[in-house]
């Protein structure tokens, strides 16, 4: 079955984001709604990133980034962990294929080898097997916050201050932005938030600095292609003047 959204005049031909990134927010709800278990939520939610992913190579963006575990979720009870993590699993293990077809090239932001040893072992060879491909990218963030990304580049440049590799002056926006997870990446041109909350949660805040932000009230298991399509026609409305006038 094809997920591809059908273009509305809107979104043909019009300002189409390089870089999309997503904070997947509202699979409990989703559940709870249902009177259904959380993890049921989140076995949506891959089937939304299922969706989503295909939509996004459709409509021509290079690099989609999604928020799938933060550096935070460390707090949920050990057994919605432990959800996760199997899902993750049973994703790579049934949608590696299509993406190496595809021509996707999968990358991980964040500290995933704090996962279980075979979550790590399966995420690495995935990322390698995309590797040699040419196409759009598909990141997902896996223990992922922004604050301890910042802190790593911070402290990254200066050991090379202290080597004397670099002068303080030399620690530009530039420079910060290559020590960044997201430095092969195309600029963050739209960041979206599922589930009517209004927050960042700790997620890519240097590379929003200029995003476009779009808060959407679906849940993300409801979250789908046509979504997606009508978030890159509300981008392409937007005035982005970047500072200037
Ligand atoms: C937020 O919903 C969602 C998450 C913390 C996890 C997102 C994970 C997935 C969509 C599945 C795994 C992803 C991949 C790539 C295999 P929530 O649980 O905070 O919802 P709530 O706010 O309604 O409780």
């Amino acid at each position: 079955m094809s997920t591809a959204p059908v273009l509305s005049p809107d979104v043909a031909g019009a300002a189409i984001p390089r870089h999309v990134a997503i904070i997947m927010d509202g699979n409990g709800r989703w559940a709870k709604k249902r009177l259904l278990p959380r993890v049921a939520g989140h076995k949506a939610g891959v089937e939304a990133v299922r969706n989503v992913t295909r939509a996004a190579r459709a409509l021509g963006i290079e690099a989609l980034t999604l928020y799938a575990f933060s550096s935070e979720n460390w707090r949920r009870p050990e057994e919605e962990i432990g959800d996760l993590m199997g899902l993750l699993r049973l994703f790579i293990r049934s949608d590696l294929a299509e993406l190496v077809r595809e021509n996707v090239r999968l990358r991980v932001i964040g500290d995933f080898r704090r996962f279980p040893a075979d979550v790590v072992k399966l995420v690495e060879d995935a990322v390698g097997r995309t590797a040699a491909n040419t196409g759009p990218i598909l990141a997902i963030a896996l223990n992922y916050g922004a604050q301890a990304e910042l802190v790593r580049a911070a402290q990254t440049l200066a050991e090379r201050v202290k080597e004397g590799q670099i002068d303080p002056g030399q620690i530009t926006a530039q420079a910060i932005e290559a020590e960044l997870e997201t430095r092969d990446l195309p600029p963050l041109d739209l960041l979206i938030r599922t589930s009517g909350e209004h927050r960042l949660s700790n997620f890519l805040l240097w590379q929003a600095a200029y995003a476009e932000l779009l808060f959407v009230d679906a849940l993300w298991p409801d979250f789908d292609g046509a979504a997606l399509a009508d978030a890159v026609a509300a981008f392409a409305q937007r005035q982005r003047r970047f500072g200037g006038l």
